[in-house]
Parts: C-alpha cells; structure tokens; sequence
C-alpha cells in the first residue's frame, strides 16, 4: 500500500516531532502549563507509534541478545532504548501525579505532592540526555533520509 520511501519519510517526520516537541516540554513556562501536560500525553502516544513502527528491529534485537549474532552497536541502542523506556514511565506517572490542569485525581486519589515533582525534572534531564544520544546512533540513518545530501557528501568522498 505504501511504498518503503514513503514509509521511511513518516518515520523520520515522527522522530524529527518526536524529538522537536520533547525540547519544547523542557520548558514550561515557554509552552504555559496546558499545552506541557497535553503535549506531555501527545508525546508518549508518538513514542508508543515510534516503537511499533520499529517493532521488527525490537523483536529482532530481543530474540538475539543472548546470541553471538548482536554486534556492539545494537547492544548498546538496545540498552538505551531500555532507558529511554524507564525514562519514559517515570515522567509520565510523575507528571501525571503532579499535574495541575488535567484532573487526574480519579486515578491518584488525592494530590501527590513530595517527591515527585523532582523526579519529573531528574526523569526529564537524563531522558533528554538519553534521547540526545539515541538520535547520535542513528544518525547514519538520519542523514541517508536525505538522498541529495547523502549523494553529494558520497560525491566529495569519492573526490577528495
Ligand atoms: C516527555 C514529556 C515531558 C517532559 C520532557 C517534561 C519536562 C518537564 C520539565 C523539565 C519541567 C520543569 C520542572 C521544574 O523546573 O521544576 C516540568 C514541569 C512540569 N510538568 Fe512536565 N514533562 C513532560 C510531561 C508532562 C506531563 C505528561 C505532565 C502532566 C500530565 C506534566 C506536568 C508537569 C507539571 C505540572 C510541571 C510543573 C511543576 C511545577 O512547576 O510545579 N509534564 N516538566
């Protein structure tokens, strides 16, 4: 139905918002506090599509762990996509139990307060950390999204 281009390119249109929008949410007071908290939900529903559409490499990766088959590379994204996961987790229930505009006491009870507030900001710093290294791994792929840019540095490679 779709062609594998076209696919790749909604791929990288996702990451690009994926990881443009996780920027903006480091900054509240920018966004105002709505738009954080729903941007905040928005995001993990583009997470949740990020993983399905590279389900085949997850499957691909778990069912090799133990084997010799895994080069280094994909044992390291592999662990940090394990990271990003936890990461992940912690600042959506902290958000959630913090939240201010969205009433989610009917899953909490009453306001959470102590300490999950700093564990939404320590969430937030080492997941930006984390995504910041995770787009570095792929950046090959990134760049191969590009097809002229890609031509032209293969070109200088091959004249220099
Ligand atoms: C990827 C998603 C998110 C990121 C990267 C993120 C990041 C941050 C950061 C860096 C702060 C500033 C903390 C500080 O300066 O103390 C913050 C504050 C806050 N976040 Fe998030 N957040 C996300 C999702 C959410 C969600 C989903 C909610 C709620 C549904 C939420 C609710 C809040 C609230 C209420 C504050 C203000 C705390 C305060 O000033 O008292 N966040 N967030």
């Amino acid at each position: 139905m779709f062609s594998k281009a076209s696919i790749s390119i909604g791929k990288l249109v996702l990451d690009i918002i994926m990881t443009v929008s996780f920027l903006l949410l480091m900054e509240p007071r920018a966004t105002g506090l709505p738009l954080h908290e729903w941007g905040g939900l928005g995001v993990v529903a583009f997470y949740l599509i990020h993983n399905f559409v590279n389900w085949p490499w997850i499957k691909f990766v778990s069912a090799n762990l133990f084997t010799a088959d895994l080069n280094a590379a994909n044992r390291l994204k592999y662990g940090l996509d394990i990271l990003l996961l936890i990461g992940f987790v912690l600042i959506i229930v902290s958000g959630m139990a913090i939240a201010k505009t969205i009433d989610f006491s009917w899953l909490f009870g009453t306001s959470w307060g102590g300490p999950w507030r700093g564990i939404h900001l320590l969430a937030s710093l080492v997941t930006l950390i984390a995504v910041g290294i995770h787009v570095g791994l792929q950046w090959d792929w990134i760049v191969a999204r590009f097809p002229s840019r890609s031509q032209s540095l293969k070109k200088e490679a091959n004249h220099a």
